[in-house]
């Protein structure tokens, strides 16, 4: 007999935006599912960059506004861009208020940061290039002080619970022995985090496997925008997977790119060079790669002995791996950071499903347009954690009473044999043929392995089962979108085409 367990609101993710969800949803009784120990494995633990807002003296949420929407190319929800860049000062002061300790100036004055693409200096962070660890620590100690929250931890969500057509729960399973267990619930909240997991090279934890895409796209949902991949430039190459970041405030203060000739490329590439828009830095280190060049950040003469102050975590990652960046270049290579793409969600995080929000980096909002500007993400985290409580506090909500469904075949609790060498494969021809550069021939490749996967792993675990649902979903759409825009660029169309200067949307084929 599967256990069974009722809360008014079940959020399913315990990073930046779930958290802030569940805080903001008390006094409901709230149950917050964690795929690992709380604190670990979320996305947020390890953001090093900081949240953008507009708090300082030169800067207004209309700037803050123009260049979310430079950095998208064009395809940006203008009202959701409008409600992030307005509300994103009056999150920092609640994270204040709640003891974040963010960086300040010897004035007092919160200290703020500089990334690409930004034409004012608006990152607030905390610890150098902690500031992910900062908030994720304040949002715990909040959410444990209330007691109408609980916290499951080391759970993974398989699949939707659906009551006639609504989402009610989940079917989940205990990590350690595989036991079954359904959390059903009034509303159900998707953040789930991103989907790193799904290329070779990624600077996001093991966990980023799309689960909250994948569940919601079996369920019928809509999802938008799924092509959009942004690739960091900076991961730092020392071969680790997941690789750590090198947190692009680096460049913000002036540490410049060269190529292992000691060529500055990134002159010739953009006129803002090293602070041109992520994926326009993060292809011309491909194609650098591409020549056979490998690629360093020289932060010498810019940071140099400031360099373990400032920016403490990256420089622990470097000194770890035999390098000191204030003598020597940090070895660089792109890797997955971040999708813009998930399910789609309107402007209170309603998905298309009654019953279900999503919020996060697993939502999509429409806000990052074509390509995240940089910090944006734990700023939308927290806005979107906030409105979806909101919106769901309008609605009366009861937990459900009569016969449930599940949405897909259940999962298998444990991995096959072959289950791990089909991720990696998986991971290989997604990194080669829908990363940073991409082409007809190359994504076609792409689905027919995919194909070929979901038939030879019809009944695969949780990871490969939502890994192969995501992967095919982004190709899909990577095929569909015959432009370059943003991070999607296509060597077979290789200008952006303003026919096409709109979102996308799409719903998992094989859903009736
Ligand atoms: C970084 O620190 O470079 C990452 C910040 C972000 O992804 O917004």
């Amino acid at each position: 007999m599967t256990e069974t367990r009722h809360s008014d609101a079940l959020v399913v993710g315990a990073g930046i935006a779930g958290l802030m969800a569940a805080l903001k949803l008390v006094p409901a009784k709230v149950t917050v599912l964690a795929k690992t120990r709380l604190g670990k494995g979320a996305a947020t633990d390890w953001a090093q960059g900081g949240i953008a807002a507009a708090i300082g003296k030169d800067d207004s949420p209309g700037l803050h506004a123009i260049d979310t929407q430079r950095a998208g190319a064009g395809i940006n929800d203008a009202t959701i861009v409008e409600i992030l860049t307005r509300d994103a000062p009056a999150r920092i002061e609640e994270l204040l208020a709640l003891g974040a300790a963010f960086d300040r100036t010897d004035a007092g004055e919160l200290a703020l940061g500089r990334e690409a693409a930004h034409q004012r200096r608006r990152i607030v962070k905390a610890g150098g290039d902690a500031t992910g660890h900062e908030i994720l620590k304040t949002l715990i100690e909040a959410v444990r002080a209330h007691p109408s929250i609980e916290i499951v931890e080391n759970v993974t969500a398989d699949d939707a619970i659906l009551e006639s057509g609504r989402v009610c729960g989940v079917r989940a399973h205990d990590n350690a022995d595989g036991r079954a267990i359904d959390f059903l619930a009034g509303a159900v909240v998707f953040a789930t985090g991103g989907i790193g997991r799904l290329y070779r090279y990624t600077t996001n934890p093991v966990q980023a496997t799309g689960d909250g895409i994948a569940m919601a796209a079996r369920a019928g949902a809509v999802l938008a925008d799924m092509e959009f991949v942004q690739f960091h430039p900076t991961a730092l190459s020392i071969g680790r997977d997941p690789m750590p970041l090198v947190t692009e405030a680096v460049r913000g203060e002036g540490a410049i790119l060269v190529n292992d000739l000691g060529e500055r490329f990134m002159l010739a590439a953009h006129p803002d060079a090293e602070l041109a828009p992520r994926d326009v830095v993060a292809r011309a280190i491909f194609e650098q790669q591409q020549r056979g060049r490998s690629v360093g950040l020289d932060a010498r003469a810019a940071i140099g002995e400031r360099f373990p102050h400032e920016f403490p975590t990256v420089f622990r990652f470097c000194m770890e791996a035999g390098i000191d960046p204030r003598l020597e270049n940090i070895p660089v290579s792109p890797a997955a950071h971040y999708h813009m793409g998930g399910i789609a969600v309107d402007e209170w995080g309603r998905t298309s499903l009654p019953g279900l929000w999503a919020c996060g980096e697993t939502s999509a909002t429409g806000v990052h347009g074509a390509n995240r500007l940089a910090s944006n993400s734990l700023l939308e985290a927290l806005v979107y954690g906030l409105r979806v409580a909101k919106d769901i506090q309008s609605f009366a909500i009861a937990a459900p009473g009569g016969s449930v469904a599940f949405a897909g075949e259940p999962a298998s609790s444990q991995a096959q044999a072959g289950e791990s060498q089909a991720t990696a494969d998986l991971r290989n021809v997604m990194y080669a043929n829908v990363g940073l550069v991409r082409h007809e021939q190359g994504l076609r490749e792409a689905l027919r392995r995919i194909a070929e996967l979901e038939a030879e792993f019809p009944r695969a675990a949780n990871e490969l089962r939502n890994l192969l649902v995501v992967g095919k979903l982004i190709t899909e759409a990577a095929l569909a979108r015959r432009e370059s825009r943003g991070s999607h660029y296509r060597t077979d169309y290789p200008q952006p085409d303003e026919a096409l200067a709109k979102r996308s949307f799409t719903r998992l084929r094989s859903v009736a």
